[in-house]
């Protein structure tokens, strides 16, 4: 089947999307547990990237978990799955021209590699949010942890199921060591000469 789809050309481009936009697309991958402050530094990074005029778009659990992604579970291989069609959804977006944030746990080196491969390293950056297990655990914002300490939740990342931490993220905030104004700082430092 796959040898007879031939892609079809068109005449409008990437580039000429980031022309007509004024800045260049990519993926901005944030991974990092649950509860690690992911999502919340993710909206903050938007927020101010659509003050400077920048095209964005957030994927995150509740978008895509809650829809096209409904049918997958926390098993490994449901998870692989999770994010290889997210990687998928991204390289369109970012075709489409968007700086794409994207906020999953992530959990599996692979899986982060296999995005890279999908959306092309140049258009990658990977953030890594590195919250402890102690902190997010007392943090408990969802009640995830207690409940799956009680065995009520199986492969609960950090507790039951791994979490594989990036060696060489283009960027790595520990939330516990700064503040949400800060990460961002951090974040918006590196991206911006890469809009250009
Ligand atoms: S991923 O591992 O496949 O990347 P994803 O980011 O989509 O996970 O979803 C994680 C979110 O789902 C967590 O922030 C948490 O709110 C919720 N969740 C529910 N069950 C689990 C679990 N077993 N492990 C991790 N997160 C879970």
């Amino acid at each position: 089947m796959k040898e007879n789809i031939i892609p079809h050309s068109y005449q409008v481009s990437k580039k000429d999307r980031e022309e007509k936009n004024k800045h260049k697309s990519f993926l901005i991958w944030f991974t990092g547990l649950s509860g690690s402050g992911k999502s919340t530094i993710a909206n903050v990074v938007e927020q101010e990237l659509y003050k400077l005029g920048v095209k964005t778009y957030s994927l995150d659990g509740d978008n895509i978990r809650k829809g096209i992604n409904k049918d997958l579970s926390f098993a490994p291989e449901d998870r692989t799955e999770n994010i290889r069609r997210i990687a998928e959804i991204a390289n369109l977006m970012v075709d489409a021209g968007l700086v794409v944030l994207a906020a999953f746990v992530s959990p599996y080196r692979k899986d982060r590699e296999n995005i890279k491969a999908i959306v092309k390293d140049v258009n990658f950056l990977e953030v890594f949010i590195n919250t402890s297990l102690e902190e997010c655990e007392r943090r408990d914002v969802k009640g995830l942890y207690k409940k799956s300490r009680a065995g009520e939740i199986k492969n609960m990342t950090g507790i039951s199921s791994p979490y594989e931490a990036p060696q060489n993220p283009d960027i790595e905030i520990k939330t516990e060591e700064c503040t949400v104004e800060e990460a961002v700082n951090t974040i918006l430092n590196y991206i911006k000469p890469k809009l250009k």
